[in-house]
């Protein structure tokens, strides 16, 4: 049976879709079946980060009944299991949100961890996406606007019966304004369990089109959801730095695709 794992925020723009493609690639790389699905009906960017692939279904042909989930898995080039969302204004305006839990509960059965693209903020879509998931991941930026909005959130994930399995820092600069990873924790009443520092290489790998855990995988932002991947598969990772050899074949796949 495969577990659905939510990743939601109380803002936009924390972090949440860098989250799945990062999260998702490196549970992927070990060894683990997982498909990411972006159910940001109203917002989707997967398929941006990923070089929106000309896929034969999106959610929201499954959503109106068009199509079935399986014509809408497409596999990324990086090997990660992917459902996209429509970019068509015409296709998120006709597409009932509310039908949005049950769709995905069809996700069941799939691969082993079903990583969903959730959205922000006390929303129908939100509630959905919550509704839709054994747990969920909490993202946050560590300033106080966002992590009070974070509050609220974690609130509606408690509604709907969604084990929180803690909070993803995202963006840490480390700089004196930035609030401590104990006050969040106070905050929201759960454990950080990941903070991931403000990375370039997240920008670049947007412009690559690759999750960073595969393209890049010895930056700090890489390197820490790798660390996220293994504690939610109960492991510890310890990072090593690729061969160079490894390295140059890899920036010579990435070099031919700019
Ligand atoms: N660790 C990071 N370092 C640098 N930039 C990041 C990092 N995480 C996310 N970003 C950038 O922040 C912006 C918002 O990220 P995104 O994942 O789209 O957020 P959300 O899905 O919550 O709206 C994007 O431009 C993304 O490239
Ligand atoms: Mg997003």
């Amino acid at each position: 049976m495969s577990k659905s794992i939510g990743v939601i925020s109380g803002k936009g723009g924390v972090g949440k879709t860098t989250t799945v493609i990062n999260l998702g690639s490196a549970l992927n790389q070990f060894g683990h079946e997982v498909i990411v699905v972006d159910a940001n009906i109203s917002s989707p960017n997967m398929g941006t980060y990923l070089g929106n692939p000309i896929v034969a279904a999106t959610l929201n042909d499954v959503i109106m009944g068009k199509k079935t989930m399986q014509d809408a898995m497409v596999m990324h080039q990086s090997g990660l299991r992917t459902v996209f969302s429509s970019i068509s204004f015409e296709d998120i305006k006709n597409t009932d949100v509310k039908k949005l839990a049950e769709t995905l509960k069809q996700m069941k059965g799939f691969g082993d961890i079903i990583l969903i693209d959730g959205s922000s903020g006390q929303t129908d879509e939100t509630i959905e996406v919550v509704k839709a998931s054994d747990e969920v991941l909490v993202v946050t930026t560590p300033d106080l606007t966002s992590v009070t909005d974070t509050v609220r959130t974690i609130k509606i994930a408690n509604e709907h019966g969604a084990n929180v399995l803690g909070i993803v820092i995202t963006m840490a600069k480390n700089q004196l304004h930035e609030m401590q990873v104990k006050n969040i924790e106070e905050m929201t009443n759960h454990k950080v369990i990941s903070v991931i520092p403000e990375d370039e290489m997240v920008k670049l790998a947007a412009k690559t089109k690759y999750p960073i855990t595969y393209s890049y995988p010895d930056s700090p932002a890489a390197v820490n959801y790798k660390k996220l991947a293994a504690y939610l598969i109960g492991q510890k990772y310890e990072h090593e730095v690729a061969s160079k050899e490894e390295g140059n074949i890899l920036s010579s796949i990435l070099g031919g695709l700019k």
